[in-house]
This record gives C-alpha cells, structure tokens and sequence, in this order.
C-alpha cells in the first residue's frame, strides 16, 4: 500500500500509533519498508551516522538530493520525506522553495521537513502555496545546536512550554502536515498533541506523542559514537556485523573459505 500525507491525518482521527524511521540508502530503505514502516525520514542525521560528521550543520542539498533518491529507489511504497539542510530555508522563502522543490524534484521525496517554529511560520506557508508538503521540527533542532548551547531537553520550564505550543500552534496554522517534537518532556508533548489538529511524532518526547521516530542506526545498535538518554536499542547489529566480518577474515585466514561455503565457479 502506497502511503501518504493524507494517512496520518486518518491515524490521528481515529487514535491509531503510527512510526516513522530514517533510511539513508536503497537497501536499508528496502528493510525498513519491509519492516511496514509507513513514513521514511531521510534525515541530515544523515551527517552524523552516515558521513561521519560531529553535527547537521556539514550537511548540503547536494548530500539530501543523492540520499534521497536512493531511498525512494528502495522505498515507492513509503511516504519518503527529506530533510532541508541547515542554510537551505533560512536564508530566503525563494531559496526555500527552490530547495524544497529539488528534494521533490529531483530526490523524489514527497514531503520535506525543516527545524523551527514561529519564526518559521512565513517560510512553511510560502512552501505550502508552492504544494509542497512540509513537516515541521520542534522542541530540540539540531540545527541550532550551538544557540541552543548543546542538545539539551527543551521547555522544561513553563514559559519553554507556552513557547513549544505557540510554535506548534503558529506552524499548523502555516500549514505543515505533521510535527516532529524532539527532546521535550512528556507532559509538554501531550499538551502540544492534545492542542493540535495535525499529528505530533516524537523523539524523546514521551508515550503521548502521534507517531514515533527514531534513527534506525541508533534503534539497530549501528551507530555508536553516542546514544540519545531517550534511544531503545532493538538489537546490536553493529556487534553482528563485526562478528560476522571477522569470521570471514578468520576463514580466509585458515583457508576455509571459499573452499568451503563459498561456490567456487
Ligand atoms: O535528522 C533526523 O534524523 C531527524 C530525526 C531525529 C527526527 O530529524
């Protein structure tokens, strides 16, 4: 089944959980489709987890167009949305829509998302009246970690949390389809998810949230340089995948492989 924007609106009509987790690549967007996740996030954690960077920040459109791509080469069925890089929607609307039209242009994606709430209100109402659907990003944005002085919980305190719904408030009136709240405590997503028309997915932001995310390296034990307080491993392939590496080094070492197991032709 083919999904898009419209099925998460049905999902928070009728109460129903959803997930979406990031893929970066032709095959692992084949497994996570396979896993029956319905929206794929082709995030610019892809900076960190793939190409290796300390941050977002590196990330070009460049990168988000190739990526993209080849997730949507791997994933037709899934509701493909592309992150906007840092730089690439805050410099002007017309950059913005540009930006956002090549990730549907040229990387296929459906969707695209951005970091930012109030101030970005203007930018995602321009984005909407050019069609093209936008997922907003609030609560902790990796993107400004250095004002934010590290990734840190957002709205802990009571003004945070006005400040979080007003965020939501105004990027729903902009128009975005779904809302990302990352790092921010349960209660302040709850309030956020109950005010809101539009689905809350979050990360890190407790059990009362729409949908949930993810990056799948974190969830898979891939990745480990860090892991968020907030991250579930669901297994250590990371550990597989080196077990599995060093047997073969062991066999080849020993002359047991390709003699025996490999076909030799
Ligand atoms: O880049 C990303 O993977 C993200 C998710 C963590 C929400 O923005």
């Amino acid at each position: 089944m083919a999904f898009t924007t419209r099925h998460l609106a049905e999902w928070k009509a009728k109460g129903e959980r959803f997930t979406m987790l990031t893929a970066y690549d032709y095959s692992w967007a084949r497994l996570v489709s396979a896993a029956g996740v319905p929206v794929i996030l082709v995030g610019d954690s892809l900076g960190q987890v793939v190409l290796g960077y300390k941050n977002t920040l590196p990330v070009t459109m460049a990168d988000m167009v190739h990526h993209t791509a080849a997730v949507v080469r791997g994933a037709p069925e899934s509701l493909v949305v592309a992150d906007m890089p840092f730089l690439s929607y805050q410099v002007s609307t017309t950059d913005a829509i540009r930006n956002a039209g090549r990730l549907i242009q040229e990387g296929g994606a459906q969707a695209v998302k951005l970091e930012g709430g109030e101030d970005m209100a203007e930018v995602v109402a321009a984005l909407v009246r050019a069609d093209i659907a936008v997922m907003g990003h609030i609560g902790l944005t990796p993107q400004a970690v250095h004002q934010l002085g590290g990734y840190r919980t957002q709205a802990v305190d009571e003004a945070g949390q006005q400040r979080l719904l007003a965020d939501a408030r105004a990027l729903e009136q902009a128009g975005v389809f779904a809302l990302v709240l990352e790092k921010v405590p349960a209660a302040a997503a709850a309030a956020v998810t109950q005010a809101l028309a539009i689905p809350t997915i979050g990360c890190g932001a407790g059990p009362a949230c729409d949908g949930q995310v993810l990056v799948t390296y974190d969830l898979l034990g891939v990745f480990s340089d860090y892991k968020p307080s907030f991250v579930k491993r669901y297994a250590e392939l990371g550990k597989t995948a080196v077990e599995a590496m060093s047997a073969f080094c062991e066999e080849v070492r020993n002359g047991i492989f390709p003699t025996d197991g490999g076909k030799t032709p």
